[in-house]
């Protein structure tokens, strides 16, 4: 695909625009996850902190996944707004169901879509660029995108999907604890802490294929599926990224040495390191 070409905005006036956009948004997450992160509960709003600092983050690295890309800066600012915006269903789902698992509650991406249409920031975007972001929101948590849709959606549902891991690594590695669990258990979907690995996610793994949510029964499948992420990340930069932090080790580290897992750590390693090969 040639990332040289100039995707969305045209004009200076549009870049311009974009800015402003951006400025809005910041300043609407800022207001919208202010009463969250007063939760009463010093837990809770430490873990809507971290939720926030989340989506700073991967608006930051979308921003750098297009840089590398080479896309217009109008594009590469979009790319941040994407990221920006991408989780802000996040706080409404805590609140609700206090989990952050789709499966036991609502889907995450569907309820920040909701949330956004409501938005006079957003509703000025007009539809063409609302339709665009919409998707590809609503794209970043699906297990997989088709990559026959239109092909700015697909360019900008691959950044956010790779920003998004890169970041939800970094999250999980930072919140973990000596003894391999994370501090706060909703980061880990409240799954047991138990040695159990499902044969299941190792088979993905194999297969080089991301492991399913549904096979997760403890937080060492927690770790594994999360390791598994590798295998949908879409640019050179991405794994670069990855690399830099050693995020996939630290994680590996986290875990008991048993055979199947150190099996399974041997071959992510090898499927990293090969994207470096040229
Ligand atoms: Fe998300």
């Amino acid at each position: 695909m040639n990332h040289q070409k100039k995707y969305f905005c045209r004009t200076m006036e549009e870049l311009s625009i974009v800015k402003d956009h951006i400025v809005a948004a910041r300043d609407f997450l800022e207001k919208y996850t202010a009463g969250f992160l007063n939760h009463p509960d010093r837990d809770i709003a430490d873990l809507m902190a971290l939720r926030r600092e989340h989506s700073l983050k991967v608006s930051k690295l979308s921003g750098k996944i297009a840089t590398n890309l080479m896309l217009e800066e109008e594009d590469i600012l979009l790319a941040e707004l994407i990221g920006l915006l991408h989780d802000l269903g996040r706080f409404d789902q805590f609140q609700k169901y206090q989990t952050f698992d789709d499966e036991k509650s609502a889907n995450h991406a569907e309820l920040t879509v909701e949330l956004l249409k409501e938005q006079a920031f957003f509703t000025a975007l007009g539809e063409e660029k609302q339709e665009l972001i919409s998707q590809a929101i609503l794209n970043h948590n699906k297990d997989g995108i088709s990559l026959k849709d239109d092909k700015l959606v697909v360019t900008y549902s691959q950044i956010l999907r790779d920003a998004d891991k890169l970041d939800i690594w970094d999250y999980c590695v930072s919140n973990l604890k000596r003894d391999g669990n994370f501090k706060h258990s909703a980061i880990s979907l409240n799954l047991p802490a138990s040695g159990l690995v499902n044969d299941s996610i190792i088979r993905s793994i194999k297969s080089q294929k991301p492991a399913k949510r549904k096979d997760m029964q403890s937080v060492n499948d927690f770790k594994l599926m999360l390791m598994s992420m590798v295998f949908d990340l879409n640019f050179r930069v991405s794994f670069h990224l990855l690399s830099e932090k050693q995020l996939i080790k630290k994680l590996y580290e986290s875990m008991s040495k048993k055979d199947v897992v150190i099996d399974a750590y041997r071959e992510l390693r090898l499927y990293i390191e090969n994207k470096f090969v040229v």
